[in-house]
């Protein structure tokens, strides 16, 4: 969460600068802003509530120059989104940008205050600010000196990256929870929280490690490790380019990125799905190590997470292999007891989610086989620190709502579950119609995406709505979750996901003429059973939007609608049935003038606990 940018260079930085931040908008975007300094030592920071068009065009007739400078796109952790708590924070000649949550805030401001510093904001980075800054009047030192006495007193997980006003050549940035990456260029070098940042200007990348302290000038970089020690680590390559406005025909990212579906999966599918089995020879095990596995505990949160619970039904039901699912941040707290032979799988968009990230680690003191790491980011931290991984290959995703990243984990899960299965007595017919339901999979959801305008049409019902429930059974309760998600995030309707053998556990008690219930209903064999629970709600007055099979002889009734959908493979339904949960979602935002690619409160990469 929050965006950091940093460059160091003989040419103006400013624009790479705002550049950056925009490209990193989608991480934070409660309030931006930028420190510089020029050739002749001119400071100046420009800071501003709000997004970072804004400071674009706040600085705009500035005629802004530098040579090295900060700018942060913030998310709000301590103190209230505003333009005082913006970052860079300031001590004196010390400039600070900081992502993360330095937890010994309060203790250290009140020490500060009685150093007598002034706090002109409520953040916590600006407590670090002060403290460089009484460390440097206490023993001096230079600025890479003064990180290292710095860090040692903070506690919390946090990226920083620091200059110094008045030796303004070289940037020192910290890693301890929050990923940074350096970008290499010729005669410049920049760091950043993300690799995104820096694709137009670098095309040579170095992660940071936890503990890295880097110290960055133009012409030179030095990495050291927790203890001080200068270590070397690997230079990447990549030559991805990324251009932020490239939403093609489409309104939205979340929208490209929704139709991006099909495509998606192909490229997922691509040289491990071949035509009678699938390969995952790209893991780098033997088939010992994977017969050897006899449970899956999977960890992940939200839309990962839910991801994780529809493979739980594959994994038992078709691989017969007992699988646990886990909320990260509720892994990571309890006394647990490992399963003998148990795989750890971690599931992650992004890579950097701080709960998954935290729990992954503290997987390694458990007894667990191995860890494996289904993700779209392949430097990611939670990819760096598995022992095994299987990208997910989405393309970027931009949109804070997951989409396309949600189904392409369905089929790495999936693809793993042939391959376990295979080993743990899956009959080849079985095998075989798997993939085949697999392989046709893009087609069908093209079919979906061909009928949008109808779920654009019902979206107008949702217009004045406040609440609404999803229903499913079996392996559609998870997407009825995803579904609920995925429609309070972006349209801020409150939605909630039940079992629907639970509704007459209490949420029955909701039901009347204006409580809208989204049905899940693929034509499998608990339709019969989903049906009388169609029923419970149709006697109530409940108004109900079924999503199902043309086969499956729903009529529109009063307060019943039916969302026909085409034949789908019964493995491969739960994938295909998000499909029109998103563009549900998608549609309603639109009409209520959302922020759909960057909702309220919320950030793409969750890198704070
Ligand atoms: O990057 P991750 O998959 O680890 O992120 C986990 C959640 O923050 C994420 O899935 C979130 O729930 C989605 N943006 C919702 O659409």
């Amino acid at each position: 969460m929050c965006g950091i940018i940093g460059a160091v260079s003989q040419r103006n930085i400013a624009n790479i600068l705002l550049e950056g931040l925009l490209r990193l908008e989608y991480r934070g975007y409660d309030s931006a802003g930028l420190a510089i300094i020029d050739q002749l030592g001119k400071f100046n920071r420009f800071r501003c509530l709000g997004k970072v068009q804004k400071l674009i065009d706040t600085t705009q007739n500035k005629n802004l120059k530098g040579i090295i400078g900060l700018a942060h796109t913030r998310w709000a952790t301590h103190g209230a989104p505003s333009e005082i708590n913006a970052h860079p924070h300031l001590s004196e000649h010390i400039v600070i940008v900081h992502n993360g949550i330095i937890e010994n805030h309060e203790k250290l401001r009140k020490e500060l205050l009685s150093y007598g510093y002034i706090f002109s904001s409520e953040t916590d980075t600006e407590v670090i600010a002060h403290l460089f800054h009484l460390k440097q009047k206490q023993h001096g030192g230079s600025l890479l000196e003064v990180v290292f006495q710095t860090i040692r007193e903070i506690r919390g997980s946090f990226g920083i990256v620091v200059m110094d006003k008045s030796n303004p050549s070289t940037l020192v940035a910290a890693r301890i929870g929050s990923p940074l990456v350096i970008g290499c260029g010729v005669d410049e070098n920049f760091i950043a929280s993300d690799q995104i940042a820096l694709l137009s200007i670098a095309n040579s990348f170095i992660h940071l490690e936890e503990g890295d302290v880097a110290e960055i000038s133009y012409d030179k970089i030095n990495i050291f490790n927790v203890i001080g020690n200068i270590v070397n680590r690997n230079e990447i390559k990549s030559y991805v380019h990324y251009d932020i406005t490239s939403k093609g025909k489409y309104r939205h990212h979340m929208q490209k990125e929704i139709y991006e579906q099909p495509v998606a999966i192909k490229n997922t599918l691509k040289g491990r799905c071949k035509d009678k089995e699938i390969d995952l020879s790209e893991l780098g095990v033997n088939m010992n190590f994977l017969k050897n596995i006899k449970h899956v505990q999977i960890i992940a949160c939200g839309t990962s997470y839910n991801s994780g619970m529809v493979s739980r039904y594959w994994f038992e039901s078709l691989a017969n292999i007992p699988c646990d699912v886990e909320i990260a941040s509720e892994f990571r707290y309890r006394k647990l007891q490992v399963r003998k032979n148990s795989l750890l799988i971690v599931l992650s968009q992004s890579g950097e989610t701080a709960d998954t990230l935290a729990a992954l680690r503290l997987s390694k003191k458990l007894n667990y086989i191995g860890s494996l790491a289904i993700c779209n980011v392949l430097h990611s931290s939670i990819v760096r620190e598995s022992d095994l991984y299987l990208t997910t290959k989405s393309g970027i995703e931009i949109g804070v709502a997951s989409t396309k990243t949600f189904s392409t984990q369905l089929i790495v899960l999936l693809m793993l579950v042939i391959k376990l299965g295979s080993l743990n007595g899956m009959n080849l017919e079985v095998q075989h119609s798997i993939i085949k339901a697999i392989q046709i999979l893009p087609f069908r959801i093209e079919q979906v995406l061909a009928r949008d305008h109808i779920i654009e049409e019902i979206a107008k019902d949702f217009f004045n709505k406040n609440h609404a429930l999803f229903i499913g059974r079996g392996d559609h309760y998870p997407i009825a979750m995803e579904g609920a998600l995925k429609l309070k995030e972006i349209s801020y309707i409150h939605a909630e996901a039940y079992a629907a053998g639970e509704l007459k556990h209490g949420p029955l008690a909701l039901i009347d003429n204006k409580m809208p219930v989204i049905v899940i209903a693929p034509n499998n064999e608990l339709l019969r059973k989903l049906k009388c629970n169609i029923e419970e709600i149709r006697t109530r007055g409940g108004l109900l939007y079924i999503f199902t099979d043309q086969n499956t002889n729903f009529k529109n009734e009063l307060n019943m609608k039916i969302i026909q959908l085409p034949y789908i493979e019964n493995v491969t339904a739960p994938i295909f049935y998000t499909i029109p949960l998103q563009l549900l979602s998608y549609y309603v935002a639109v009409i209520k003038h959302r922020n759909i690619d960057q909702p309220r409160n919320l950030a793409k990469s969750v890198t704070v606990e």
